[in-house]
């Protein structure tokens, strides 16, 4: 390759993977100040203490909801000393037969780590191709940014799973709701999916909550 064409592909590399993620950080960290009259954005990092870098919020799991499922997102919002780092996590814990419902996350890809049980989980790519298995106790799977995944306690024990996230701010889009518990014209539901007047109603019940499990 001439010298030439390496510039090229190194400049190319380099703004790929510059708008792959988040934006990199100008300074070492920065705390969001809580002074809203202050124009600047991070805390003084005199102020900033051991305690802005720490986080205990995800000892325990939540409640399980309906799916037998119980999500807890930590990203910058909940743990403020995220902010600016490009990355978040969740911990997401699974009742027997408990169900992850198909989502994506339109900022981040992935990486789920097991804790503890089984776990039939997977993603489906743009080709609706399905890249599925089932994952035990210490295996980690990677679901690619926006694409759509999954899982499903498949153990016969409570399972647990760490997920990471390349963004501050990976957000989720969960299939049933963003379809059935929106506000999307019930006619073109009927016609996209085929489904009856009653069928939509039981589904827009059952997810009926904008924003519940
Ligand atoms: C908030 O910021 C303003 C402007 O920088 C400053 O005058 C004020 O003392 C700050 N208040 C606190 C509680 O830090
Ligand atoms: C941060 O706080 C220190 C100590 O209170 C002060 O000397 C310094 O001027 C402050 N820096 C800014 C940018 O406000």
């Amino acid at each position: 390759m001439s010298p030439r064409m390496t510039v090229l592909l190194v400049i190319f590399l380099h703004s790929y993977v510059a708008l792959a993620s988040d934006p990199d950080a100008v300074q070492d960290f920065c705390i969001p100040s809580s002074n809203l009259s202050s124009s600047v954005h991070c805390k003084n990092s005199s102020l900033v203490t051991v305690e802005d870098f720490a986080f205990s919020g995800i000892k325990n799991a939540g409640k399980f909801g309906k799916a037998k499922f119980t999500s807890m997102a930590v990203t910058s919002r909940v743990f403020p000393g995220l902010n600016t780092l490009g990355m978040a996590f969740v911990r997401a814990d699974f009742d027997v037969g408990g169900v992850n419902v198909p989502h994506f996350h339109p900022r981040a890809t992935e990486t789920a780590f097991v804790l503890e049980g089984k776990l039939y989980s997977g993603f489906v790519d743009s080709e609706n191709r399905v890249f599925a298995k089932v994952i035990q106790k210490g295996e980690v799977m990677v679901f690619p940014k926006g694409l759509v995944h999954f899982q499903m306690n498949v153990g016969k024990s409570h399972a647990t799973i760490l997920g990471s996230f390349n963004s501050q701010n990976p957000g989720a889009v969960k299939i049933p709701l963003a379809v059935f518990g929106s506000e999307i014209k019930e006619e073109l539901l009927e016609k996209a999916f085929g489904l009856s007047s009653k069928d939509i109603s039981r589904m827009r019940k059952r997810f009926g909550a904008k924003g519940s499990r």
